[in-house]
């Protein structure tokens, strides 16, 4: 009889003590008797600790466990349970108290897709802790207490979350040979620009999106892959955006970098990203409207509230002329400048088709 039947068998008499009144107790331990009689004698362990019976790991006590997922939140537990079921997908063991990952605690588990450990009190990782995991793709490790991100991690990993943990030390080796990688998230840790390895991210070769929000760089990182298409740096230290950090950025639709103290937006910096459809730069300390917006053809929304920009110019946003091959914008904001609207041309906006795109008033 197979694991899966045999753990199935026992669900369902499990289930039928719930839903079906009395435990048919004597019954069960039957076949488990007989299935030792017929299988597994003591000298098949290593050890004398006692041990489940051998029908293979079944759902490790507490958790639930559903169509290959297994569901271990919320527990209290301080350590990752042992006996997994190694057909497992996703794990879940968020919101535990688990302190440290040690090499071990996830062997077998090579049918893993997702691994989800937010919100415990990991502060350690032990080198060889993911070497079993080689389908894992998506791995989630925020709010916890990492200094550094964890080494060899999974070829095959997509996605990364290490949101509000510790780090302050991104080394370019921990990513070599992502190769599948598309998300990386390392907002709210407590990095500054210099803890930022050049070229860090530039080695994975699908990488689409950054985030790197509410920490204390000051400036965009250098050598961000041209696969990029979403980079997020708001609520950070950056005080001006060198067009040189976006070279090569030619798929990068959204930009945020709002909630920062930016006061210079490089000439070029526009040219450098052709395909930019969202640019945050609310809540900065720019003077003017950064330059390149006319010729720019896809760009639709640019948020520049909350800012200093005491005067706005008739070609800061559109083309001289009728030019069919620009986008229309669809969001641009300007309130909360010391600008006031009635000193703006109307003729400003005179490449924009919806009234409501452009918000001016200074809401207050
Ligand atoms: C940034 O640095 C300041 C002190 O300079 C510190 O108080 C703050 O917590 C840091 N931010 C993060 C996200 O670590
Ligand atoms: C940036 O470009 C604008 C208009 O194209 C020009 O007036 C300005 O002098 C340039 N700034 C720098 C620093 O090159
Ligand atoms: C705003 O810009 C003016 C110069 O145009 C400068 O004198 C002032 O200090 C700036 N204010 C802030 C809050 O940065």
């Amino acid at each position: 009889m197979s694991c899966i039947m045999k753990a199935t068998i026992i669900f369902f008499l499990l289930a039928q003590v719930s839903w079906a009144g009395p435990f048919q107790q004597r019954g069960l331990f039957d076949f488990m008797l007989e299935d030792e009689a017929s299988g597994m004698g003591p000298d098949d362990h290593d050890s004398d600790v006692p041990e489940l019976p051998p029908m293979g790991p079944v759902c490790p006590f507490r958790c639930q466990c559903h169509f290959r997922v297994v569901q271990c939140s919320d527990l209290g537990l301080n350590k990752v349970p042992t006996d997994l079921p190694p057909d497992t997908t996703l794990l879940d063991l968020q919101n535990n108290k688990i302190t440290e990952i040690k090499d071990g605690d996830f062997k077998n588990l090579n049918n893993l897709h997702a691994l989800i450990l937010v919100n415990n009190k990991i502060s350690k990782i032990s080198p060889g802790a993911f070497a079993p995991l080689v389908k894992l793709e998506r791995l989630y490790l925020s709010k916890n207490h990492l200094k550094e991100l964890p080494e060899k991690m999974p070829k095959t990993l997509k996605e990364l979350r290490v949101h509000e943990n510790e780090i302050t030390k991104v080394r370019k080796s921990v990513f070599n040979g992502l190769n599948q990688m598309i998300v990386v998230e390392l907002g709210t840790n407590p990095l500054k620009s210099s803890g930022i390895e050049n070229g860090a991210f530039q080695g994975m070769k699908r990488l689409s999106y950054i985030r790197i929000a509410d920490t204390n760089i000051t400036a965009i990182p250098q050598g961000l892959p041209s696969t990029l298409t979403e980079l997020h740096l708001d609520g950070n230290k950056i005080s001006k955006v060198d067009a040189s950090s976006l070279k090569g950025l030619n798929n990068l639709a959204k930009l945020g970098l709002s909630f920062n103290s930016i006061s210079v937006v490089e000439n070029g910096s526009l040219a450098n990203t052709p395909h930019l459809r969202e640019l945050h730069l609310n809540n900065n300390k720019l003077v003017k409207v950064p330059g390149g917006l006319p010729e720019h053809k896809y760009i639709q929304v640019v948020y520049l509230h909350n800012n200093n920009i005491s005067t706005v110019g008739t070609n800061d946003f559109c083309p001289p002329g009728f030019n069919t091959k620009k986008a229309s914008y669809s969001g641009v904001s300007l309130f909360s400048n010391p600008v006031q609207y009635w000193e703006i041309q109307p003729s400003t906006f005179r490449c924009i088709y919806v009234p409501s795109a452009v918000q001016l008033g200074n809401y207050k």
